[in-house]
């Protein structure tokens, strides 16, 4: 049997804070293997990295959910008792009401209601000497997604209701403040929103029954009951949040459009193939998730190395991303690259991975992210003209989750009309 290298430490919880998004590359490197112990959160946790360890985290005869998702990623980003912590038939089931909301039809829809909020947005920047794009952003993902799903919005919150689901996403990572304020988003989240589901049950509120507040609020789980109004409100929060943090995805796409300018005659010869490759370029360079994350559901052994039963495993998604075998010259900006991706479901992995949406627990909106983006950079590159002023652009690697510093400020803003 092979010997796991294992990190000397009592608990390295506060390097992940302090190293953030390279803290497994750093490590993997430190000791030349691509898999690693280290304790974390108080446990031993096996961390891996590659493709082929992707493939085996991604093996649900190998590992589940059971208890994988730390205390404080509930009370922010997810939620407790979602799909993302279900494991086998329930896992399935409940993942299959998420995937009916991704059929072509629905996804149109919603890239319609984006670009309509794009436009009326675009006419208010022009009375507005400059704007924030990642915050417009955010409310124009959070106003779509709200409408899409048939949740009302109150026109008098939109900024403190996008902000909310911002801070959910942004505070699992944070200490102090940053945390706090994503628990107290979440709490209020699932308070207004479980109202909605509440509502639309006793008949109060009448919602097409194609959206996904009416679907969630009558599916029905396997043992045939309703879900308690919390776990639907988390549910529902699943399918709104997930589709505002696409605006990280824009400001992003903005940051490489102006750090490439080139990039902008590219893009205007309207080859539906290379927006494709930009936005995945985009997806694989700047970073958004850093790891994921799996139990073992028994112990067995791979590669030579013994997993023993209950052992949570950490995989690299970031490092990944910029790994140099994959992806040759990994921090330059090179949307070609994509014309050659072999398209494995277990080395391009920004939203996790898995060969079937529907039994692994590979991210469900994967499609409405990169459809959602391509309308955004249509958008950016063919009806807005704009400058970038001098900020500060940088991205701190240290802050998970991140973005852009200075949220990508835009001024002299023009809408030129409609060309898409
Ligand atoms: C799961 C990332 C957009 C819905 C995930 C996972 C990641 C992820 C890393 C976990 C994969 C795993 O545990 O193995 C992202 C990023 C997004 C995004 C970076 C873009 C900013 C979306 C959108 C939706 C969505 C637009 C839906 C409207 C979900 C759901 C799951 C999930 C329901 C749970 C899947 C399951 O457990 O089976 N996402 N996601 N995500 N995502 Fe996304």
């Amino acid at each position: 049997m092979r010997k796991i290298p294992k990190e000397r430490t009592i608990d390295n919880t506060l390097a992940v804070l302090m190293d953030g998004y390279p803290f497994l590359t750093k490590r993997m490197e430190k000791f030349n293997s691509k898999i690693f112990k280290t304790r974390l959160l108080g446990e031993e946790v096996i961390c891996l990295y590659g493709k082929e360890a992707a493939a085996l985290m991604y093996d649900n005869s190998y590992f589940w959910r059971q208890n994988v998702i730390p205390k404080r990623v509930q009370n922010t980003l997810m939620g407790t008792n979602g799909v993302q912590m279900l494991d086998d038939e329930q896992h399935h089931h409940r993942k299959a009401l998420f995937m009916s909301f991704m059929s072509r039809d629905k996804i149109q829809r919603l890239m319609e209601l984006m670009l309509r909020y794009w436009r009326a947005y675009a006419q208010k920047w022009e009375k507005m000497e400059r704007v924030v794009l990642f915050d417009e952003a955010s409310e124009v993902m959070y106003l779509a997604a709200s409408e899409w799903a048939g949740v009302a919005v109150d026109p008098t919150k939109v900024r403190e209701h996008a902000q909310e689901y911002i801070n959910m996403i942004f505070g699992f990572g944070g200490v102090a403040m940053r945390y706090l304020r994503g628990v107290k988003a979440r709490n209020k989240r699932e308070q207004e929103i479980g109202q909605v589901i509440e509502n639309i049950r006793s008949g109060k509120l009448d919602v097409p029954k194609n959206t996904a507040a009416y679907q969630i609020a009558w599916f029905r789980d396997l043992d045939g009951e309703l879900l308690d109004t919390k776990i639907a409100s988390v549910e529902l929060i699943n399918v709104i949040r997930p589709i505002v943090a696409i605006a990280n995805y824009v400001a992003y796409s903005a940051l490489a459009l102006h750090e490439h300018p080139e990039q902008r005659n590219k893009l205007a010869s309207g080859e539906d193939k290379y927006s494709q490759y930009f936005v995945q370029e985009v997806r694989r360079l700047y970073p958004f998730t850093p790891f994921l994350g799996a139990r073992t559901r028994k112990g067995f052994e791979w590669n030579g190395y013994q997993f023993d039963e209950g052992k949570l495993v950490l995989l690299d998604a970031y490092g990944m991303l910029h790994d140099p075998e994959i992806w040759p010259e990994p921090y330059e900006f090179k949307p070609e690259r994509f014309s050659n991706w072999s398209g494995s479901p277990f080395d391009f992995i920004p939203q996790g991975g898995g060969d079937d949406f529907y039994t692994t627990h590979r991210c469900a909106g994967e499609w409405i992210t990169i459809e959602a983006m391509k309308v955004a950079l249509k958008f950016l590159t063919l009806e807005v003209q704009y400058e970038v002023p001098q900020q500060d652009l940088s991205i701190s690697l240290v802050q998970i989750p991140t973005k852009p510093k200075s949220g990508i400020e835009i001024s002299n803003i023009v809408y030129k009309g409609h060309g898409l």
